[in-house]
């Protein structure tokens, strides 16, 4: 039986990174359904770790501009995402991926402006028009990172299933400083990241992209199942 015949398969399947929305505005009661169903995410010892900053409007534009003031400034460090070097086999996907994507943009992999400017993008929640950053309590350990994971694609397959998208942004990381002057973050929590949610721009190339993923063989070992 094709997977698909289930419809929570067919909608996770459905979800990819959006990078081009229309401006058409996403209802409030949408935006609190899909966090309202997002909560339900399991959590370790259910401590549920999720605090997030839902944007529109001039609030996210005011975020917006301060955060392309500092990625054009440069002079911010910047944040080791992974570990360098990346073994290999992570870095022949992220390499893939580069391509793909600086490919769809019509820009050289030596433009190095070119791609910084394609990452200032971002910070305009590639027009969304909503715009949400996520924190954490920086006391937490990677384990409650993991329930995170959970909790945001729970958000995406709850977006998509409302025949919305999304686009999750680590960049947002980068720029802790700036979005705690922009926003009331906690006391002591950080930036997970950030996520564009709104209607996909169908028409844009870059919305074309279909990342590959390993076959099931490549990362699944199966013992003492039956046939
Ligand atoms: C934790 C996380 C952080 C990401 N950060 C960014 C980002 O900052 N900017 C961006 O354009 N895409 C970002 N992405 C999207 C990935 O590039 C994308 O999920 C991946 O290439 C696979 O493509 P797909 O989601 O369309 O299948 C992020 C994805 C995840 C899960």
């Amino acid at each position: 039986m094709n997977s698909d015949t289930y419809i929570v398969d067919s909608v996770i399947r459905s979800r990819k990174a959006v990078r081009m929305f229309r401006p058409d505005a996403v209802s409030k009661q949408d935006v609190i359904d899909i966090l309202d169903v997002a909560r339900t995410a399991p959590s370790n010892g259910n401590t549920q770790p999720w605090r997030v900053h839902v944007l529109a409007g001039s609030v996210k534009q005011r975020l917006s501009d301060a955060l392309a003031r500092a990625h054009s400034d440069g002079t911010h460090p910047q944040l080791q995402y992974m570990p360098d070097p990346l073994p290999d086999s992570y870095r022949l996907r992220q390499e893939d991926f580069g391509s793909r994507y600086y490919g769809a943009l019509g820009i050289d992999k030596a433009d190095v402006d070119g791609r910084n400017r394609a990452t200032g993008r971002n910070f305009d929640f590639f027009g969304a028009p909503i715009g949400m950053i996520f924190t954490i309590d920086a006391r937490l350990r990677k384990y409650s990172w993991l329930d995170y994971g959970l909790f945001i694609q729970n958000i995406m397959i709850a977006a998509r299933s409302r025949g919305l998208d999304t686009c999750p942004q680590v960049s947002f990381a980068r720029y802790q400083e700036v979005i705690a002057q922009q926003l009331e973050v906690e006391a002591g929590h950080e930036v997970v990241c950030g996520m564009s949610l709104g209607y996909a721009d169908e028409e844009a190339v870059v919305n074309r992209l279909e990342l590959p993923r390993e076959p099931l063989v490549h990362f699944a070992r199966f013992a003492g199942l039956d046939a």
